[in-house]
């Protein structure tokens, strides 16, 4: 006899994990479990909130209800496409953006460590010169808590693609002028709908350019950037899921490292003298330390224990010679 179908949102959210196992879905875009992904693929497509109780399980579904759930786990099961380009939108903690197929979807490590980044340029700025007769240790310099701060005035999110970074960033740092450089005209025009949905034009600011080729030459107190940094050879091995998102937004050339090297290289003329970059690579902290030894990158910490965000000093970048 064949098993009676679903008919609860519960017993469709079990259908649908037992469905991705089957089907071998990849996770990782919009959530990490299947559990996870398919409750909020179901939420959404009924119209029901997010932080709905427990009891919305027990909730039977109407046959008109039932066909959009058949529908929608179909598109993402069999047609494998990425469930937030079925909902049309992603989110960094509790930040919203609107994202469809012109761009990746946002899955940065930059949400965990922005206030840690904020803490590292912004007591940089306002550090009292170590060397100064005037600035003895006990004066508190080395510790965070006692440092004068110095708010950041211009960041920049280079490779912006939905805008989500640079939207963080004018979070993070209320005083800053943000820019966003994207190279993709399709891409710029979902951050501009972002950034126009989070009230933020005034401050951030849109640029079409390869890297910083086409930006007037402004400095910045934290160029940041997520960059594309999959070996270009690596990228028909990805799963279906992921070859969905753009192109672009992955390749990093022959050994990931095409724009990373671009964004070092003109960070030299585009950091205040307290300037930093920060970088996020996937995995290629092995590569990029391989790479540039001169640099002396510091990886911080995340809570995954990934550590694949480098931040690297203007000083630093200031005697390289790549
Ligand atoms: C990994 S995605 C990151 C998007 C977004 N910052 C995020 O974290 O979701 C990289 C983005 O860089 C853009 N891009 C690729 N090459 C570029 C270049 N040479 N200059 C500027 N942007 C570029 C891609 O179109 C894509 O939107």
């Amino acid at each position: 006899m064949a098993a009676r179908a679903p008919t609860t949102l519960g017993e469709w959210l079990q259908w649908a994990q037992r469905a991705y196992a089957r089907g071998g879905v990849a996770l990782g875009q919009v959530a990490t479990t299947a559990h996870d992904e398919a409750l909020y693929l179901l939420l959404r497509t009924l119209g029901l909130p997010l932080d709905s109780k427990p009891a919305v399980l027990k909730r039977k579904l109407t046959a008109e209800e039932t066909g959009r759930v058949e529908e929608v786990l179909r598109r993402r099961i069999k047609d494998r496409t990425p469930a937030a380009y079925l909902t049309r939108e992603a989110f960094l903690g509790e930040h919203r953006f609107y994202v469809d197929e012109r761009v990746i979807i946002p899955r940065s490590y930059f949400l965990e460590l922005l206030p840690a980044i904020a803490d590292l340029v912004e007591c940089r700025a306002g550090s009292p010169n170590p060397a100064s007769k005037r600035t003895p240790k006990k004066a508190g310099f080395g510790n965070p808590a006692l440092q004068s701060r110095k708010p950041v005035k211009r960041a920049v999110d280079v490779c912006t693609g939905s805008g989500c970074l640079a939207i963080l960033l004018a979070h993070q740092f209320p005083e800053a002028k943000v820019d966003a450089i994207e190279l993709s005209p399709e891409a710029l025009a979902v951050a501009k709908f972002n950034v126009a949905a989070h009230h933020l034009a005034a401050r951030v600011k849109l640029h079409h350019s390869d890297v910083f080729d086409a930006l007037k030459p402004v400095r910045y107190d934290l160029i940041l950037s997520n960059p594309p940094y999959v070996p270009t050879r690596e990228l028909r091995g990805l799963p279906e899921e992921f070859t969905k998102e753009p192109a672009m937004a992955l390749d990093g050339g022959r050994d990931g490292l095409d724009i990373i090297r671009k964004i070092f290289s003109q960070s030299r003329e585009r950091l205040q003298p307290h300037g930093i970059v920060v970088l996020e690579v996937g995995g290629l902290r092995a590569a990029m330390d391989r790479a540039f030894p001169e640099l002396d990158l510091h990886w911080l910490h995340t809570e995954d224990g990934e550590d694949c965000v480098c931040v690297v000093s203007a000083a630093r970048l200031a005697k390289w010679r790549g």
